[in-house]
């Protein structure tokens, strides 16, 4: 695992274009990694590769096929409406803050064969994403809370001061 402070956290992840056995091989050892770790999603980047796959486990909220990959996520769509629920990142340990985020999303993404989706998401789920498609973009959800927060965090050293 890869943590806070670690510069490829703030990288911009480069997209996928070979869907092989590979990449299905990598899907497979992502999701391994993230049941292994107690987490409900994991972006590459946070296990040393800075590329656009993220794995998302929702099964325990909703039904519907978990665990998968989103391949080259983008989101097009953010509802106006938003609202603050508590989040935690496998790379912040002990780290939980409150992240305003929109209560729903639209998200263009290809699945580990290559196949195109556009979908759209709600509440938990659409978080999860959320969180994890900023992995992709080098942004971490402490970059999403008060200033004061962070600062915080900064002076009981629960993060760098510089990450
Ligand atoms: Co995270």
């Amino acid at each position: 695992m890869r943590y806070i402070g670690d510069p490829i956290l703030r990288k911009h992840a480069q997209a996928i274009d070979t869907f092989d056995k590979k990449l299905r091989t990598f899907v497979d050892d992502m999701i391994e990694v993230m049941y292994k770790e107690d987490g409900i999603g994991l972006a590459a980047p946070q296990i040393g590769f800075s590329t656009r796959i993220i794995v998302v486990d929702a099964s325990e909220l909703i039904n519907g096929e978990y665990p998968r990959p989103f391949i080259n996520p983008e989101i097009i769509e953010f509802s106006d409406e938003t609202d603050v629920k508590e989040e935690g990142c496998l790379s912040i340990p002990g780290v939980y803050e409150e992240v305003r985020r929109a209560v729903k999303i639209k998200v263009k993404y290809q699945d580990e064969k290559g196949k195109e989706f556009t979908e759209e998401y709600t509440d938990w789920v659409a978080r999860i994403l959320q969180h994890e498609i900023d992995h992709l973009n080098g942004i971490l959800f402490v970059d999403r809370i008060s200033p004061i927060k962070r600062q915080l965090l900064i002076a009981q050293k629960a993060i760098p001061a510089i990450y």
